[in-house]
């Protein structure tokens, strides 16, 4: 049973990591806002931006757009100094806009379809990942010398919330023949990648991944690659329905790692998304109908799972709910605009009773939530709005 949280406290909490919140909560309490409105603040953005690199300063970014790529993120994260890793030619075009030199971005999908591939390297980009020889042969086609990473995965006792390790990465074992084929080719082989999991709360998992990653640079060593780059992907945790450690504490053992395995000379990269793009984001969503059924207060809201929520689903979130009714809480269901019985976004929430035109807000759904929905039944996404 999940239970909403009073608006008073999601206030406390901004305060406590100083920051200021109003501009939120003025749109939250303003009766003419049209809804449902998604709040874009750029100051979260260069918030998050910052303490990542203050986290790992060892560390690049290169931003992962899958998650969001509202053009307000990515000129703050170029703004800042940020760098991107993209994975078709929809995202490259958009960094592109920023006029960032191509060949700095990380085009880090190691299945590319042909057109996809030769549109990546027209448009200037060098760095490219693979992890298996059927891609490798697609590099045939390039007279450019192409920089190429290789992906590999690693046994976890535990697993991050969403597994990116089920569909891509090599074995440790297949690291060297690969990176020898990339050679007979032509290519250089440039360094070694692994995405442990989004919403990775396991600091463990990159730390034995880049244990694995030195064996393999000690092992290409031996057979004179020149090992340049570490990619350690994204994953990193973002607070929903349970507390996490800072993104200092998640960390630090992550930067000692790294420091006691990966000589100074490799430089090294992560491809942070869902860190950089979900909290900034708060969805504010409004009651549009009302009914008891068996026992239950259901509410209609005109934002739902095949939405914003879709994150429910497919990122397999919980969003925090935030209200700023008083009394007695009730057993509670929140459920979407469409006329889809799945559009049932929270069951069993214990909240006070509302009505019909009240608000509710959702925090950190800046992250795959657009990403993943639809425009069932024909209704409107909502619309952003960009604040500090
Ligand atoms: C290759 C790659 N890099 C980076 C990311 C971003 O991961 P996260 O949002 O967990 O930081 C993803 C997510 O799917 C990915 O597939």
């Amino acid at each position: 049973m999940t239970h909403s949280m009073n608006l008073q406290l999601l206030e406390q909490k901004a305060f406590s990591r100083g920051v200021n919140i109003d501009a939120i909560t003025n749109l939250f309490h303003q009766k003419s806002v049209t809804t449902p409105l998604l709040v874009l603040s750029k100051s979260e953005i260069r918030r998050n931006y910052d303490s990542m690199i203050e986290a790992l300063p060892r560390v690049k970014i290169h931003y992962a757009v899958k998650p969001n790529s509202h053009e307000t993120i990515i000129s703050e994260v170029y703004n800042r100094g940020g760098n991107f890793d993209v994975c078709s030619a929809g995202e490259i075009k958009k960094i592109l806009k920023t006029g960032i030199n191509p060949a700095t971005l990380i085009h880090s999908h190691p299945i590319k379809s042909v057109p996809e591939f030769d549109y990546a390297v027209g448009e200037g980009l060098e760095l490219f990942v693979v992890d298996n020889i059927d891609e490798i042969e697609k590099l045939k086609r390039y007279d450019k010398k192409l920089k190429i990473m290789i992906r590999f995965r690693i046994n976890t006792n535990n697993t991050a919330v969403v597994n990116l390790q089920y569909k891509f990465g090599c074995q440790v074992d297949d690291v060297l023949p690969l990176a020898q084929k990339i050679r007979e080719y032509g290519h250089d082989f440039y360094g070694l990648c692994f995405h442990i999991g989004s919403q990775c709360t396991y600091a463990e998992n990159y730390i034995k991944a880049i244990e694995a990653a030195h064996q393999l640079i000690n092992q290409l060593d031996m057979e004179k690659f020149d090992v340049r780059l570490l990619d350690i992907g994204g994953g990193f945790p973002v607070e929903y329905a349970e507390p996490i450690p800072s993104i200092k504490e998640f960390c630090a053992p992550i930067g000692e790692a790294l420091d006691a395995h990966i000589r100074p000379g490799i430089n090294v990269i992560s491809e942070p998304g869902r860190y950089i793009a979900a909290s900034p984001v708060t969805l504010i969503s409004s009651i549009v109908g009302k009914s008891m059924r068996d026992g239950k207060m259901w509410y209609y809201l005109d934002d739902g799972l095949y939405s914003t929520f879709s994150g429910i689903v497919f990122d397999h979130c919980q969003y925090p709910v935030f209200s700023n009714k008083t009394g007695e809480d009730k057993l509670s269901v929140l459920a979407g605009p469409t006329c889809d019985s799945f559009d049932v976004m929270y069951d069993g929430l214990m909240i006070p009773e509302h009505n019909i035109g009240d608000k509710l807000m959702f925090t950190n759904t800046g992250a795959y939530c657009e990403a993943s929905g639809s425009n069932f039944n024909s209704l409107k996404r909502p619309e952003y709005i960009v604040i500090d």
